[in-house]
């Protein structure tokens, strides 16, 4: 029985078009919070919309000596993209005693894909849902909301 084009492509492992980074993130990522019940965070940044599913959360904790930050959760219903995006942000923000709220800001999707070892082009957007909900994050903590 011969494959449908569609099948063939959806199986064809030898091109995936995602780094094993990329994968990695995917299939393990780091810092998600499924329950949010419990956690108190300091500043909290919602951007997205349920309505069309890219949607992503950021929670973030702030060390109150050092002001940077040190905890960075966060939950999604982006795509496979947006999962490892995120999971390589809140890395990123919480790495080495944590990045300063004003670094945080600045933080650009071409180093989160960078992180990651590339995105394909049409999966950029995917990696600003995160970074744009920790800047969101950062001005809730600043704004003491
Ligand atoms: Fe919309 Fe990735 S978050 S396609």
């Amino acid at each position: 029985m011969k494959k449908s084009k569609i099948t063939k492509n959806l199986c064809d492992v030898e091109n995936w078009l995602y780094s094993d980074i990329v994968k990695d993130h995917f299939f393990n990522p780091r810092n998600i919070l499924l329950d949010e019940a419990d956690y108190v965070a300091d500043g909290v940044g919602i951007v997205g919309s349920p309505a069309c599913g890219d949607m992503m959360v950021v929670w973030i904790r702030i060390d109150k000596k050092t002001k940077k930050i040190s905890e960075c959760k966060w939950r999604t219903f982006g795509c496979a993209s947006a999962i490892a995006s995120t999971s390589m942000m809140s890395v990123m923000a919480t790495e080495n005693g944590g990045m300063t709220l004003a670094r945080a800001k600045k933080l650009t999707p071409e180093s989160i894909i960078e992180r990651l070892s590339g995105l394909p082009d049409r999966k950029y957007h995917c990696s600003v849902l995160g970074q744009n909900a920790l800047r969101e994050a950062v001005l809730d903590y600043e704004n003491g909301s």
